[in-house]
């Protein structure tokens, strides 16, 4: 579980975060969702240290980050799984290669024991023979599924996805939120994921969290939220005019 503790994050004199508090849990993918420029990332950051906080605390399974020195950030950082925005592979790199590189940066083991890992990983992403193409010669999707192979290369206790499907068509996006899941559930990750995809919120968000002006405005569950009153939720939650214009007719057959 990570608890955010009162997490205030400012830039010179602009408050990004406010008194964050919040809680994401172990064996549930938690969504961080909001409008654009809210602090999402900020709060993303913030929490895996490629940002420090003003004030408060992050606390890993109730070890506070902030307070930690560089050996023990170092020592805590191998336990987070990161699937970066556009999923980040290294170009010049070859799919094994780029799978392989936190085992080479992060531990002692031996090439071939690298290797069983790699294909692990691979297979578990549903991905085989693809050890030798280059990121160029793949897919969006497979892309994604390599970035998350390489997120769980090092068995992590923490998943971070920024935005995990963004850019692919529904279809695969479902397929790659499916899996952010299964292996949230299979190795009882605390998983934490950016999105702006309604659809991710109702498929996988166990516990979202939605952050207006910086701001833990609203948290619930996936049921919850399409029943929420909230302004900003309901804003966020149906965005087109014509969702609104739906719901409201939907409200209106039930009076
Ligand atoms: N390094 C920085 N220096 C100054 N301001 C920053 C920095 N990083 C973010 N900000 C500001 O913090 C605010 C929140 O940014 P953030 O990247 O967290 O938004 P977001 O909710 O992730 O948006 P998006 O959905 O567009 O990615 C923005 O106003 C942004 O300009
Ligand atoms: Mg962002």
């Amino acid at each position: 579980m990570i608890e955010v503790v009162n997490v205030n994050k400012s830039f010179g004199p602009k408050q990004v975060l406010h008194d964050i508090n919040t809680r994401f849990e172990k064996g549930k993918v938690n969504l961080i969702i909001g409008q654009s420029g809210q602090g999402k990332s900020v709060l993303a950051k913030c929490i895996v240290g490629l940002l420090e906080v003003d004030s408060g605390q992050v606390l890993f399974d109730q070890r506070d980050f902030c307070t930690m020195d560089r050996s023990q950030r170092k020592d805590l950082r191998k336990e987070i799984g990161m699937l970066f925005q556009g999923s980040a592979l290294f170009d010049s790199m070859t799919v094994e290669q780029n799978v392989m590189f936190p085992l080479t940066m992060f531990t002692k083991m031996t090439k071939k024991e690298m290797k069983k890992q790699v294909d692990f990983c691979l297979d578990r992403v549903n991905l085989k023979n693809v050890n030798h193409l280059y990121p160029s010669e793949c897919s969006g999707g497979m892309q994604k599924r390599i970035g998350i192979a390489r997120a769980i290369s090092m068995n992590p206790k923490y998943l971070f996805c920024d935005e995990p499907n963004s850019g692919l068509d529904p279809k695969t996006a479902i397929i790659i939120d499916g899996l952010v899941r299964e292996i949230t559930y299979e190795y009882n990750i605390t998983t934490v994921a950016i999105t702006h995809d309604m659809n991710s919120v109702i498929e996988i968000g166990d516990n979202t969290m939605f952050i207006h002006e910086g701001r833990n405005w609203w948290q619930g569950d996936r049921k919850s939220i399409i029943t929420a009153e909230n302004p900003e939720v309901l804003n966020f939650v149906y965005a087109s005019e014509f969702m609104k214009e739906i719901r409201s007719s939907i409200q209106q057959n039930r009076k």
